[in-house]
């Protein structure tokens, strides 16, 4: 019997990674979601193993709080960790584009906020919680994007801030393991690949990106054959993430467990 936090639950990959992961009965799944009276796609899976739990991943005390309820039902422990929420807000425009500076500066911030920093706040939260449990395994949500090789090779201009911030979070995995690699933690930088999470292509911004994203894909990926579905993604993902060792601990790959993003 294993217990698992995954973070960002309300939909898209959080909501398969609960999914599937409380697909096995034996397991206790905790979703983290901003707004516990609006989760119907976690109420919907139906499945007693399945907890809700509130909390904006942005906000450190917030995290602690759903910390301490997720103790208080596995007896303080926690066996796994998936900071998954994470996300852009698709400004659609390239580094040089905001029309002010003060709008690459927000930009900056917003992204750094909810890709990085939140995941610094979501694992300082939990790990007491992981370090009295069996597993010791966390797993954050990064992106190919955050890749500097990819952005080289690609040229690929979309989303700069989302990018940067991603790139941040990998840091911020790999001085975790550093840290408490003598612990026996795994700690891993996951890219679920291009995944199709119904993002709402008549918006302007998301429009834009994926136009830049579509002139880089082919220099990568000359084969690609579109987005693949949250299904797919999810479970090569937890197929990677079970079997990454100690001694590989603080890297970024993507779901395929190696530098091929897409
Ligand atoms: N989809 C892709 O192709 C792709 C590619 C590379 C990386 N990723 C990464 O994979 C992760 C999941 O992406 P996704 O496509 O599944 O995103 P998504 O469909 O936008 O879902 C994101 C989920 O996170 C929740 N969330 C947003 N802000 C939050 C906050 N401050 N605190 C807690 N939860 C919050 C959202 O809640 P609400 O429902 O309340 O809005 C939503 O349930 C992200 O880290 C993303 O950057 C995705």
């Amino acid at each position: 019997m294993s217990s698992y936090v995954v973070t960002g639950a309300a939909k898209g990959i959080g909501l398969e990674f609960v999914n599937q992961l409380s697909a096995n009965s034996s397991n206790t799944v905790f979703a983290i979601v901003r707004n516990k009276n609006k989760a119907p796609n976690v109420e919907a899976l139906e499945r007693k193993n399945i907890h809700i739990v509130q909390a904006d991943c942005t906000d450190g005390r917030a995290l602690l709080s759903a910390a301490e309820e997720v103790g208080k039902v596995t007896g303080g422990k926690l066996d796994y960790l998936i900071a998954n929420a994470g996300g852009s807000n698709h400004p659609g425009v390239t580094m040089d584009g905001f029309a002010t500076p003060e709008d690459l500066e927000k930009d900056l911030i917003d992204n750094y906020k909810f890709n990085a920093i939140s995941t610094a706040h979501t694992i300082n939260a939990f790990l007491p919680l992981l370090k009295k449990g069996s597993a010791k395994r966390v797993m954050a949500l990064s992106s190919g994007l955050g890749d500097l090789d990819l952005t080289l090779a690609s040229g690929m201009l979309a989303e700069p801030s989302y990018s940067i911030a991603k790139a941040a979070l990998n840091m911020v995995v790999a001085k975790y393991a550093a840290q408490y690699k003598d612990e026996g933690f795994v700690f891993l930088a996951m890219s679920p690949g291009i995944v199709n999470t119904g993002a709402d292509a008549t918006n302007p911004g998301i429009a834009a990106e994926m136009k830049m994203l579509a002139a880089g894909v082919p220099k990568i990926a000359p084969d690609f054959k579109g987005p693949i579905t949250p299904e797919v993604s999810v479970k090569m993902q937890l197929e990677v993430f079970n079997r990454w060792t100690v001694e590989e601990s603080g890297a970024f790959v993507s779901h395929m467990g190696n530098k091929v993003w897409i």
